[in-house]
């Protein structure tokens, strides 16, 4: 088997033990969201069985493109328009800040999610480890990629499953993108016990739902029903028996959004905001790789589509569940601005994939700096803990602060 490889991994790291994982259905009793009749599942999964080889294919090209720069929105120009207040006197001992935070009633060592990527392509096993064993030294939560490719192909599943091998005690969250829970075509949605048994064999403490519609709208033959999605997640809610938690993907959660979604009883709400790793462009880069003029015209032109990061955070956090600010977030200062906007916790994907493909030692650096930028960061705030951290004053400007009186507005009429 030809296996492409990521700069620096040995490929004696990347060879699957196929059929290890091969998947024995769990007996979970389950409602399920059945569509279609079991023949036209079958035939449905037949063509998602030769879909396998490209979703894989298009998971590896993922990672390849979110590495390149310059990505033009993988930058954090929002943060920059933001300054948080400096306090003179903080009055307490810089060596008492308390950086851990309650997560869905656990408690984690830093406000800090390592964002969901990668899984069901050959380098992502290798770039998986790393990042489980990241998670499990540091105590912060890990997302899976999307897990749809192990659905189709269990033989993927190793690529997953490695993160809760290497992370025996961390919170795991499961993935799966909102497209797959209704029916796109002749594909049938996925089938709660399809999802729940792959949550079992990766260990996963809960469950994203990944809403991806620009990402989609950019890709060849991309997931445009968007009809049902949220009775689809509603009914998960009920049925996984796991918290679930909702995310964009770089385009940003709005008010309506979050409203909608904190009624139905998701648990946490991260607003994958644009500023950072953009899926547009990404997807507009494959286009261009093919010589899909129009995608790669399309993949352009959206690239900066969404609502910023801080202006997202804004609209979602009074909303009820627990907010996570992700979307450009490059360092523990960008970190604490977004705590003090009315994140809870934040998140990161391209600077752990950045490291990851550097080494252990570069992966080590990110959190080490995350924690002393945080630490400063909030000392010279005056707070002795996240929760005082979100009390912190801060000061927008330009375009960023007309975004964030837009959201405050918005969240304001619900
Ligand atoms: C290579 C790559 C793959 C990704 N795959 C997924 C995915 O499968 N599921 C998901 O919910 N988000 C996925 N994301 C989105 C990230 O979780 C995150 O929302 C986004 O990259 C913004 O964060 P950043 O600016 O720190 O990179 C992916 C991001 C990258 C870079």
């Amino acid at each position: 088997m030809h296996i492409r490889n990521l700069a620096g991994i040995p490929y004696a790291e990347l060879r699957f033990s196929l059929g290890k994982y091969v998947t024995d259905a769990l007996a979970v009793r389950l409602h399920s969201l059945d569509y279609c009749d079991m023949d036209e599942r079958s035939q449905a999964h037949g063509l998602q069985s030769a879909q396998s080889a490209n979703i894989s294919e298009r998971k590896a090209e993922h990672v390849r493109y979110a590495l390149v720069s310059p990505n033009p929105a993988s930058g954090a120009s929002w943060w920059d328009d933001i300054d948080l207040i400096h306090e003179p006197l903080p009055e307490f001992d810089a060596a008492n800040f308390d950086p851990r935070v309650q997560f869905l009633g656990r408690e984690i060592g830093l406000p800090l999610l390592i964002s969901s990527m990668t899984g069901g392509h050959p380098d992502a096993e290798h770039i998986n480890r790393q990042l489980g064993a990241l998670a499990e030294r540091n105590n912060i939560p890990i997302g899976l990629g999307s897990m749809r490719a192990m659905i189709v192909d269990p033989r993927l599943m190793r690529s997953y499953a490695v993160v809760r091998e290497y992370a025996p005690s961390a919170f795991v969250l499961g993935n799966i993108g909102a497209p797959q829970l209704v029916p796109q075509g002749r594909k049938p949605a996925l089938l709660v016990r399809e999802i729940r048994t792959a949550l079992d064999h990766v260990g996963a403490s809960a469950l994203i739902v990944h809403l991806n519609f620009a990402q989609e709208s950019v890709q060849p033959g991309g997931d445009l029903n968007a009809a049902g999605v949220i009775e689809a997640i509603d009914r998960l809610v009920g049925t996984i028996g796991l918290p679930v938690i909702v995310k964009e993907t770089g385009a940003g959660l709005s008010a309506r959004s979050a409203q909608r979604l904190s009624d139905i009883g998701v648990v946490a709400l991260d607003v994958g905001g644009s500023g950072g790793t953009s899926m547009t462009w990404i997807e507009g880069q494959r286009a261009a790789a093919r010589g899909d003029t129009l995608l790669a015209t399309l993949g352009a032109t959206f690239a900066s589509w969404g609502n910023p990061t801080p202006a997202a955070v804004r609209m979602v956090r009074r909303s009820g569940p627990t907010v996570i600010a992700s979307g450009g977030i490059r360092n523990g200062l960008d970190a604490a601005k977004a705590i003090a906007l009315g994140a809870n916790l934040t998140g990161m994907a391209r600077p752990f994939l950045e490291a990851a493909v550097a080494g252990d030692e570069a992966l080590a650096t990110v959190v080490d700096c995350f924690r002393h930028e945080l630490s400063v960061a909030a000392f010279l705030t005056g707070s002795p803990d996240i929760e005082s951290l979100r009390q912190a004053p801060f000061v927008a400007h330009g375009r960023t602060r007309t975004w964030i009186d837009a959201a405050d507005r918005l969240a304001a009429i619900g």
